[in-house]
């Protein structure tokens, strides 16, 4: 053992002479291979091509810009006299009005032609630094050995290229908070992605496809629709999945809650339907779930039940019937999610079928967590099934459930009511006194009246109180004992109605108050003086709004204060609502309700009301055959009550509805067809090619109040509402779920105004 001791002298040596050469090479190689001078002048360009940002300001006479300390705003990071990393965090938030962005003479093309040539970047972040334009796909595909790229918060726009769907090192890509729009490519084949993040675009409509190695998905704040598709169910590695605020709808694969990995799930602000299976299990890493604002129902699943300390559930919004702050659950009904007729009347038949096939559907469902692929086939069968109800539109006879109340509860969640058959479950009962109770707060009582009251609040209906007169009615202005100032309507009935016979009609003239409508707010029935039997007119009761209408409020800028753009959008948000409750409330919908400018009336609060809509129709069967009416004569050549013709009635009220979204926002009516048209090319020019023009046309008083993504989102709608041909009109809930997005920007864009980001507006 004597040679041992010795043994591990030259050991260590060799150990420090290894470890002093190995520290020697490291030394001489940093400071024998200084960047090429090709890449520093690159960097240079970049500096200059990105106007000279204060985050750069370091690179400035560097005589090493590799030895530079790492900033949060700048990193450069050199290998072997090549550039590998290069991080830069500007100052340039990106805001709805672009006032962040470059000046015209940036160019994307040139800078990233430039980055181009420093083709060892591994690690490239460019935030907030103000950049636009297109994302050019040749230039990018040179940076083969990306492994992260950070565009984040920049004005980039177009479409995402196919390029960087062959950037093979590929980690981590980030595009979030810019404007690109169009689809994702697919970025399957990136076998080492592990985050993609393209949050706050104006992406979709198709969700993306992305490899299994991904671990973080973040699509929030597109327009991404359809279902989450299978293939996501089968991302073992996820962790992090937030597709909030976007369009997607169907059935939620409950599988995707319990994939192995998963922490995070935000499913927030779309449209998923349906039940989720009472076996949906939850990962155990599971620390936040939000489902909110979608249109779920039933129960929630055992781990989604209520918060713990390891996991945060968000439910609120939906129509769960087992937790708070939920909707009314019509407002989740699948009739609710697109403007079709309802299905076919026999409200138990009905809505047994529903019953039935949100069973079938739900076991069918669990099935599929256990056997992949049967889900696609519950899916496949929920559809075919709501085809089936829907394809033979039948008109129904009046009057719907009374269950149906419009609802609408105090703290915001609208609640169109979707008067269709359907089972009335006890919590459905719970929601609609909830419902009706609240509503009662806003809008006045509903009463049956006597003549003499009547009579009495319009002075006998003297001349000097009326209003005006219609082809269905005189308008008459009356005050009630109490005060209160009302409407009063005096329609003249078909010979053929008895006070009995109109009492179904009148349970549904008696629902039709809601928060955006001038309510009516009672009845009184007057019979025939000879024969009691036989009703001969009816008198309507409506509340009074004083605060002038929209238009004025629109162009009376000497009298009134003018509406900032925000109270415009929330003015035309509420004329939507109305709208939808309209086309809603029964079936057939209440349509063609001469929709202008001057009827819309706005209250002390500004909450716009839509007066003197039209009336329900009265359907009734004969032989087979449906025979649709409006219990009121009218004068002649009046085709209310045609069946036939309320599929395209309602796309006139969004026609209707258009012309006054283009009013709100150039502050101007259009006087003739021929101005329409051409005010309408000229925005349409505009949205397309310089969003910037918008500004110039839209009111000058509502300058400086908007955000210029939200204005021109108003636009969009105004222009397709406008749309010659009717099929090519939205829906009214497309309407609304537009004009919620562009409330959303406008809140955004207010928001970081007064947080004062609009300083880096300048340069
Ligand atoms: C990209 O930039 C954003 C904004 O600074 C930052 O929050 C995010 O962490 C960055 N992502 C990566 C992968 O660098
Ligand atoms: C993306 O937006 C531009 C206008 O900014 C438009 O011309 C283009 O058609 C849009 N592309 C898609 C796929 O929506
Ligand atoms: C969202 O997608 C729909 C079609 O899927 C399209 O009509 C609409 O214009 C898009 N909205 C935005 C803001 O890009
Ligand atoms: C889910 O996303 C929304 C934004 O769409 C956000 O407001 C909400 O806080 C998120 N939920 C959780 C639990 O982070
Ligand atoms: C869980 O806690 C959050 C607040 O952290 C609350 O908003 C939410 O309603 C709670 N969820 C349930 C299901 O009680």
């Amino acid at each position: 053992m004597a040679p041992s001791p010795s043994s591990p002298k030259p050991t260590v040596l060799l150990l420090l002479l290894l470890h002093l050469c190995a520290s020697i090479a490291t030394l001489a190689s940093a400071q024998a291979q200084p960047l090429a001078s090709s890449q520093a002048k690159a960097l240079l360009r970049v500096r200059k091509l990105l106007g000279y940002p204060p985050a750069l300001e370091p690179l400035r006479g560097a005589p090493d810009p590799c030895a530079l300390p790492p900033t949060p705003s700048l990193a450069v990071a050199c290998d072997g006299g090549q550039v590998t990393a290069l991080s830069v965090r500007g100052d340039r938030d990106p805001d709805a009005a672009w006032r962040a962005a470059l000046p015209a003479s940036f160019s994307s093309e040139a800078l990233f032609t430039t980055l181009a040539r420093l083709p060892a970047l591994a690690r490239l972040s460019l935030v907030g630094l103000g950049a636009w334009g297109p994302l050019p796909g040749d230039k990018l595909r040179r940076l083969q050995a990306l492994q992260q790229l950070n565009l984040s918060s920049n004005y980039f726009y177009g479409g995402v290229p196919g390029d960087l769907a062959r950037l093979y090192s590929l980690q981590s890509l980030v595009l979030s908070r810019n404007w690109l729009n169009g689809s994702v490519p697919s970025l399957a084949g990136l076998q080492f992605l592990e985050e993609l993040d393209v949050s706050h675009n104006r992406l979709g409509p198709a969700f993306p496809e992305v490899g299994k190695a991904v671990v973080r998905l973040v699509l929030a704040g597109n327009n991404f629709t359809g279902k989450i598709p299978a293939g996501v169910s089968a991302l073992g590695q996820l962790q992090y999945l937030d597709v909030s605020g976007n369009r997607l709808q169907g059935w939620i694969p409950s599988s995707i809650f319990a994939l192995p990995a998963l922490r995070y799930i935000n499913l927030s602000r779309n449209r998923f339907a349906g039940q989720l299976p009472a076996t949906t299990a939850c990962a155990e890493a599971l620390a936040f779930v939000d489902v909110s604002a979608n249109l779920l129902t039933g129960a929630r699943p055992a781990c989604m039940r209520g918060n713990s300390s390891a996991r945060t559930v968000l439910v609120a919004g939906n129509c769960f019937a087992d937790a708070k702050q939920q909707r009314a659950s019509t407002y989740c009904s699948p009739g609710a999610l697109a403007a079709v007729l309802p299905p076919p009347q026999g409200s138990g038949g009905g809505g047994q079928g529903r019953g039935k096939g949100g069973e079938i559907g739900m076991i069918l469902a669990i099935a599929g967590a256990v056997v992949g692929g049967a889900l696609l086939i519950a899916l496949v069968m929920v559809v075919v099934l709501r085809r089936a109800r829907t394809r033979h539109p039948e008109v129904s006879v009046l009057p719907k459930s009374p269950a149906a109340a419009p609802a609408k509860k105090a703290d915001g969640w609208k609640a169109p009511a979707k008067a269709t058959q359907k089972i009335i479950t006890p919590a459905d009962k719970r929601h609609a006194s909830q419902a009706a109770r609240v509503n009662t707060l806003e809008v006045p009582a509903y009463r049956v009246y006597t003549l003499e009251e009547l009579q009495e609040a319009t002075n006998n209906f003297s001349s000097s109180n009326m209003i005006k007169t219609s082809p269905l009615a005189q308008h008459y202005n009356g005050q009630l004992q109490d005060g209160s100032r009302v409407l009063v309507r005096c329609l003249r009935l078909k010979p053929k109605y008895s006070p009995q016979s109109l009492a179904p009609y009148m349970e549904i003239i008696s629902k039709l108050r809601h928060r955006h409508l001038v309510s009516i707010i009672g009845h009184c029935i007057v019979g025939d003086q000879e024969n009691p039997n036989i009703a001969s007119s009816v008198y309507l009761i409506s509340e009074c709004v004083t605060n002038g209408s929209l238009r004025s409020h629109l162009t009376e800028w000497r009298r009134r204060e003018m509406l900032k753009w925000p109270q415009r959008v929330s003015a035309v948000t509420g004329v939507a609502r109305g709208i939808q409750f309209l086309h809603n409330m029964t079936a057939p919908g209440i349509v063609k309700n001469d929709l202008n400018i001057e009827n819309i009336l706005l209250d002390k609060t500004l909450t716009s009301k839509i007066n003197d809509f039209n009336l329900p129709i009265i359907s009734t069967s004969k032989n087979g055959k449906i025979f649709s009416e409006i219990p009121f004569a009218v004068h002649e050549d009046n085709d209310i009550g045609s069946a036939h013709n309320m599929e395209q009635g309602d796309k006139q009220d969004i026609y209707q509805f258009g012309l006054i979204l283009l009013e709100v926002i150039t502050g101007k009516p259009t006087d003739s067809q021929s101005e329409l048209e051409s005010l309408k090319a000229q925005l349409s020019e505009a949205l397309t090619e310089d969003p910037d023009r918008l500004k110039d046309m839209a009111d000058p008083a509502i300058q400086g109040t908007f955000a210029v993504d939200s204005l021109c989102t108003v636009a969009e709608i105004a222009l397709n509402c406008t749309a010659g041909e009717p099929s090519d009109r939205p829906s009214i809930d497309d309407v609304i779920w537009n004009l919620q997005y562009s409330m959303q920007v406008q809140d955004g864009w207010a928001s970081s105004e007064s947080l004062g980001l609009s300083v880096k507006s300048q340069g």
